[in-house]
């Protein structure tokens, strides 16, 4: 941009996935102290999650999320007729976001996507209520990141399924696509939550046979094949999970459900501490 001789009266236009969003809204966030961005985003997760709420972010060697900056977007544009040459395990990706959106806020919500997921199987992003469900999803995620714009509290619940996902994620070097993690994330979590009796049992099942349904793995086995790595031991896994940056002091918190369509709350806090030994439990069952 310097080299452009860009100035203050530049507008960036990010045209792409996650990826894109992130580094485009990150150099908008500090050049020049600040300069207007616009979010084109081109896959559904980007659609449904990475483009909405002003978090943007460079990845380091040292792990996911660490250099970043709030800097909500001018404006988000979305086409859907860009998902049409989206690969099916890229559209998949974005699908675990959807679930997880109606999981941890709106149970009607859900029911709409459960519906769609034979489609979505046989013709992809050519889905008739595709739309209508992507703007559903973006309408849960403007809710939260409007109540709660910097993680103190309420944001902390789109955090569900991610402490594992993020373990898994690094434990395979990044080979397991994110949405794939999210998926089997959200199993192993709905399972802690139930074991802290938070949940009500078959939680975790029931959360496992919607993923299966949209193509997503609801076991550590699935996803691990998908993956073509191996995961280490449940122990090492767990011990992973402390690396995560939302670990604060020592004892790493779980943004849990108490049904489909409501999370946990105690004392205005939406993430639980969980001790080692439920975790790893929950990871050898899954
Ligand atoms: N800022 C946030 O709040 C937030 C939220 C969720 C995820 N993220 C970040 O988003 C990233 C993941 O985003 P993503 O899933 O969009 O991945 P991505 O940006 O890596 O895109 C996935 C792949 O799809 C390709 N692609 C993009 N649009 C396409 C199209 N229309 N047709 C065909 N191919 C296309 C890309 O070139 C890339 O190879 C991660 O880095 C994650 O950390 C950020
Ligand atoms: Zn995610």
């Amino acid at each position: 941009l310097l080299l452009l001789e860009c100035g203050r009266d530049t507008t960036i236009v990010a045209v792409g996935g996650g990826v894109v969003g992130d580094l485009a809204g990150f150099v908008a966030a500090t050049f020049m102290r600040g300069i207007p961005v616009v979010q084109v985003p081109t896959t559904l997760l980007s659609m449904v999650d990475a483009s909405v709420g002003g978090k943007t972010g460079i990845d380091t060697p040292y792990g996911k999320n660490l250099v970043g900056a709030f800097h909500d977007p001018g404006a988000v544009l979305m086409d859907v007729s860009f998902l049409r040459t989206l690969p099916q395990p890229i559209l998949r990706s974005g699908l675990a976001e959807i679930i997880k959106h109606g999981i941890i806020a709106d149970a009607g919500y859900l029911e709409r996507v459960e519906r769609l997921l034979p489609e979505i199987a046989v013709t992809g992003a050519a889905a008739n209520d595709l739309p209508s469900i992507i703007a559903g999803s973006v309408r849960i995620k403007a809710q939260v990141v409007s109540a709660d714009s910097h993680e103190g509290g309420l944001r902390r619940i789109l955090n569900f399924g991610h402490t594992i996902a993020h373990a898994l994620e690094r434990a395979t070097d990044y080979r397991l696509n994110h949405g794939d993690a999210v998926a089997v994330g959200m199993v192993v979590e709905s399972r802690i939550a139930e074991a802290m009796s938070i949940a009500p049992a078959g939680l975790a099942t029931r959360v496992g046979d919607i993923l299966q349904r949209a193509g997503l793995p609801p076991t550590l086995a699935a996803a691990a094949q998908r993956s073509g790595s191996s995961f280490p031991s449940p122990e090492a896994l767990a011990a992973l999970t402390r690396t995560d940056k939302k670990a604060a002091s020592g004892s790493v918190r779980y943004a849990l459900p108490v049904k489909v369509g409501a999370m946990c709350e105690a004392n205005g806090q939406w993430a639980l501490p969980v001790t080692e030994g439920l975790v790893v439990d929950a990871l050898r069952r899954s």
